[in-house]
């Protein structure tokens, strides 16, 4: 599915609210991870509806959990740590598009009294996994995948050989919540405390998930600890508030960055201060953006963000934040194109291993808006404005990089047409009416 731009000239638009940003992905997948290990029934809000953590859905009830999705709201009726059962006619688990999903999943299934077999998309298919591999083989896991010629990782589908596991000392090699997620979620049934370093935070919304479900986990500096064969109690009589995810809040954060308008809010976005760099970044960059009505700080915290068209001017993105906001980098690229001087980011390398290969992503978006990109191996560095009447972009399936191509499309005034657009279900629904309550208007076929 393709969408169809025309030129739209950009008039004024009044103030606007939007309540409507989806619930947050991250927050989502380890919603229905926990609720379907715990003790007991848990009621979640704010859950997201889309693709992604759907199909987490679909396999903890292949793997035997009950759950009543109503809209946002989501019961899941957890079986506690033995729980889960093998999937009916050895049936193979499929994550769909999702990372997250096929590497917190796969810690959980290296624990079982039962082998299983999981896999997604073709995205996935060519998504590296020794990353929870290795350090799940040191806990004792046995997981085979394939190989891919000329590719030295591996790959699913996955097959694991469910079995005991043991605590283990892991030092992350890379800046991955979904690896150390894989690892504390394996953690939870080995013998003894496993404890993983991170020498880059990278999010932590399984160490605060985990905490609120009354698992023994703690954080010492740079290292976090988790017991194992404590047994995780649902909160019970309390709904979980899931806050919107910043990740899609980010595509119109930017688009009332660059586009004329009296003022856009942003309501009950998850502000999680290693969820947050975007909107520090782009700050720092003179945007005019105002957090506000801060709440939900004993769990998850949300808040209003309030934004305005502003002057920007580009930086050198600092290292040390990229996992804080390695998701919002294509739409932080198409800002800088707003934005005066030159975005250089570098020690980016993940983005060649996400849904697509995003600095690939970001060089087809600046080229096709005639501007000078320099790629690198971990980075890029991207100067000038967008110029021509029009522009064709194929998002390669990658949702992040269709929505920045068809925020750019209304903000430089262009018609454009971004190819594969179907992706963008994997994360935000309802992407394209929010932006039709905004009159920008477009055509899908
Ligand atoms: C995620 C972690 C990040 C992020 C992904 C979601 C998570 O990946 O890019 O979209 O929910 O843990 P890495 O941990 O691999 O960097």
């Amino acid at each position: 599915m393709n969408c169809h731009i025309s030129k739209q000239p950009l008039t004024t638009r009044p103030e606007t609210t939007i309540t409507t940003i989806p619930g947050d992905k991250s927050l989502s997948h380890r919603a229905v991870i926990l609720g379907s290990l715990a003790k007991g029934t848990s009621s979640f809000s704010g859950f997201l509806t889309a693709e992604d953590c759907l199909n987490t859905l679909k396999v903890f009830n292949a793997l035997g959990i009950q759950s009543e999705p109503s809209g946002t709201n989501l019961t899941i009726h957890g079986k506690g740590l033995s729980g889960l059962r093998a999937p009916l006619n050895d049936a193979i688990l499929d994550v769909g598009n999702s990372g997250t999903g096929i590497r917190l999943i796969t810690g959980v299934l290296a624990a079982q009294a039962f082998d299983t077999a999981i896999t997604g998309d073709a995205s996935i298919q060519k998504r590296p996994m020794k990353r929870i591999i290795t350090p799940l083989s040191l806990m004792g896991a046995q997981i085979t995948g394939q190989s891919l010629a000329g590719k030295t990782d591996i790959y699913p589908v996955l097959t694991i050989k469910g079995g005991q596991l043991n605590a283990t000392t892991y030092t992350l090699p890379v800046a991955s919540a979904q690896v150390k997620s894989a690892i504390l979620l394996a953690s939870l049934f080995s013998k003894d405390v496993t404890t993983v370093i991170e020498p880059e935070a990278t999010r932590d919304h399984t160490e605060r998930m985990l905490q609120g479900y009354g698992a023994d986990i703690r954080r010492e500096g740079t290292a976090i600890m988790c017991s194992g064969r404590k047994p995780l109690i649902a909160p019970t009589g309390r709904t979980i508030q899931i806050p919107a995810d910043i990740s899609s809040a980010a595509f119109f954060i930017v688009l009332g960055l660059i586009t004329p308008h009296a003022g856009l809010h942003l309501t009950h976005i998850g502000i999680n201060p290693t969820r947050d760099a975007l909107l520090h970044v782009l700050k720092a960059m003179g945007a005019k953006i105002d957090i506000h009505s801060i709440a939900g700080e004993d769990f998850e915290p949300h808040a209003t963000i309030s934004v305005y068209p502003s002057e920007m001017t580009n930086i050198d993105l600092d290292p040390a934040v990229i996992p804080f906001l390695i998701d919002e980098i294509p739409i932080l690229a198409v800002a800088a194109m707003f934005a005066k001087g030159t975005l250089r980011v570098t020690g980016a390398k993940e983005l060649r291993v996400k849904e697509s290969d995003r600095i690939a992503g970001i060089a087809r978006i600046a080229a096709a808006v005639g501007i000078t990109i320099d790629e690198t191996e971990d980075g890029f560095s991207l100067t000038g404005r967008p110029s021509g009447a029009s522009f064709t972009l194929d998002s390669h399936g990658d949702h992040r990089i269709a929505m920045s191509g068809i925020v750019l499309a209304y903000a430089a005034e262009m018609s454009a047409t971004v190819k594969d657009c179907a992706c963008i279900q994997t994360s935000f629904p309802n992407f394209f009416e929010i932006l039709e309550g905004l009159g920008f208007l477009h055509q899908l076929g």
